[in-house]
């Protein structure tokens, strides 16, 4: 290969303008333009021969048989991809092909490379790098089964939890993940003290009234199982005796929540 490289690139010289069009990336380069082959990938030990070398062209490479052979179990891997549409049939004997699929989804070498951002952030630095797919998905077969609690310790609303200043209940705190994951859908903390001009702590709208998710019911549409806290609705507690016709809040009558901010 060295060899036949090295001619191509003298002739391509000897002929004149034009670049060498056959070069041998170095493993720095690999990493940059195709696929990372050195530490602290995880594939720093593996020859070109493990995913080049039943192919006449580097253009193809094999990953399943390593993946679902020699250097693991067809079985895990295949269960830790269930509900993946585009995961590859592992028994499919043209290699290049479904290994191609893996190279759509793992291009960079790893599984947290998967773009996760538009879902929760655990990439590196983020708090929940530490986390294991696993930990949060706790059923493969559907990613939206999550496992917060199990990581959180339980927290009731008591004066010294982190969640003392809410109510429990169905629009405040409860101890399930599919609640965690709608206030926090970004892992974002809004402190109960920081809720401002709105204020939660004076005597209108604190403690009971203080249900996140009372003024905020809605749905945000990028993450449909996250709170919309941009909008704000006063309608489930004041019924609008005062002024029927008019948003509470929208019309930015009461900034504060107070009538005494008019
Ligand atoms: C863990 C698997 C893996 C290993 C090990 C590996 N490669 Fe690759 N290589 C890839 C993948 C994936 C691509 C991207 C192929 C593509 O995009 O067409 C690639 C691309 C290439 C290309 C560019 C092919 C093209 O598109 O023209 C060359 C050349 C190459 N590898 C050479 C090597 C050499 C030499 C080694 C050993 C030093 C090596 N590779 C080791 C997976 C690997
Ligand atoms: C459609 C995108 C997609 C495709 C195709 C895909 N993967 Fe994945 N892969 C993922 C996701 C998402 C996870 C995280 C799964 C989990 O643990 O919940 C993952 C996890 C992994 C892991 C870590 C497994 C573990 O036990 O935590 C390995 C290794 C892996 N993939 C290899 C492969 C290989 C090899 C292929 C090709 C046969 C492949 N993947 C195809 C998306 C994909
Ligand atoms: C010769 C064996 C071998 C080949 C070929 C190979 N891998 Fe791996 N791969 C490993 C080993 C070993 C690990 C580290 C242990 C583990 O996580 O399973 C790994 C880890 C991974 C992981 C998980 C990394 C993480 O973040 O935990 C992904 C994703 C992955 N490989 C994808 C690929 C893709 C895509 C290809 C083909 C381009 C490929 N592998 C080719 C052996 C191989
Ligand atoms: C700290 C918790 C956490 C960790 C760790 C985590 N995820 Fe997620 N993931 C989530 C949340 C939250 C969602 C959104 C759930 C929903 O749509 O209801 C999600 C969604 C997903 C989805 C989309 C599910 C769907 O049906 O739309 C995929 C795929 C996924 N995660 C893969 C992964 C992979 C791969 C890993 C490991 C590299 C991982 N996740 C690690 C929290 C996590
Ligand atoms: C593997 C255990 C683990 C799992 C699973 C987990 N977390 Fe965490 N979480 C942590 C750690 C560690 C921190 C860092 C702060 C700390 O030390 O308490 C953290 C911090 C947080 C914070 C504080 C803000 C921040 O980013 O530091 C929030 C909010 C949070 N997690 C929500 C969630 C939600 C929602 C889920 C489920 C989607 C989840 N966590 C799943 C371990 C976990
Ligand atoms: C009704 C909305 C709501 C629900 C449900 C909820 N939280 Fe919180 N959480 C908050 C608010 C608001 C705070 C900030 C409290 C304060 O300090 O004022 C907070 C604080 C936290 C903190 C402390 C973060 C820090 O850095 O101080 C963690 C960790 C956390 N929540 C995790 C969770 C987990 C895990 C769950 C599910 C068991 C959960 N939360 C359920 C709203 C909620
Ligand atoms: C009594 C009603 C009420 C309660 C209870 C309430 N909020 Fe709000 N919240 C508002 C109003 C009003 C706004 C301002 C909305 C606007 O700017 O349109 C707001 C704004 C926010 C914002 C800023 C949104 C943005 O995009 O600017 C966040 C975040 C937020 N609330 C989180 C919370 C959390 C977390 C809780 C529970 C601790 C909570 N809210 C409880 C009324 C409330
Ligand atoms: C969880 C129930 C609840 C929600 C939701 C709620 N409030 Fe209130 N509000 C109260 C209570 C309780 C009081 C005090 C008793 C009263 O005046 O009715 C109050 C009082 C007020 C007052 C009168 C304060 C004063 O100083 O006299 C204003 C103004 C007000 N709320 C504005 C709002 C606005 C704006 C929203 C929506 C962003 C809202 N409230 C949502 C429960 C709520």
């Amino acid at each position: 290969v060295f060899a036949v490289a090295g001619a191509l690139a003298a002739c391509d010289v000897v002929g004149g303008s034009k670049a060498p069009s056959v070069t041998m990336p170095s493993l720095a380069e690999h990493g940059a333009r195709y696929f990372p082959i050195t530490a602290p990938g995880s594939h720093d030990q593996q020859s070109c021969d493990d995913c080049h070398g039943a192919f006449d062209t580097f253009r193809k490479f094999d990953c399943v048989t390593c993946h679902a052979g020699t250097a693991g179990d067809a079985t895990a891997l295949a269960a830790a991809h269930a509900g993946e549409p585009d995961f590859p049939d592992l028994a499919d004997p043209d290699r290049a092909t479904s290994s191609g699929r893996c190279y759509l989804c793992h291009s960079d070498g790893t599984a947290a490379g998967v773009d996760h951002a538009t879902r929760f952030p655990i990439a590196a630095g983020s708090s929940h790098a530490v986390a294991r797919c696993s930990q949060c998905h706790v059923d493969a077969a559907n990613r939206k089964v999550l496992g917060c609690a199990g990581c959180h310790p339980h927290e009731q609303a008591t004066a010294a939890s982190q969640h003392s200043g809410l109510v429990s209940g169905v629009e405040g705190y409860e101890f399930t993940s599919a609640k965690c994951v709608r206030c926090h859908a970004d892992s974002q903390v809004t402190p109960v003290a920081a809720h401002l001009p709105f204020s939660l702590t004076s005597r209108n709208h604190d403690g009971q009234d203080a249900r996140c998710l009372k003024c905020h019911p809605d749905f945000r549409a990028d993450k449909p199982f996250g709170a919309d806290f941009a909008t704000a609705s006063c309608r489930g507690c004041h019924a609008g005796a005062h002024h029927p016709s008019q948003s509470c809040y929208a019309a930015g009558c009461h900034p504060d929540g107070t009538a005494q901010g008019d």
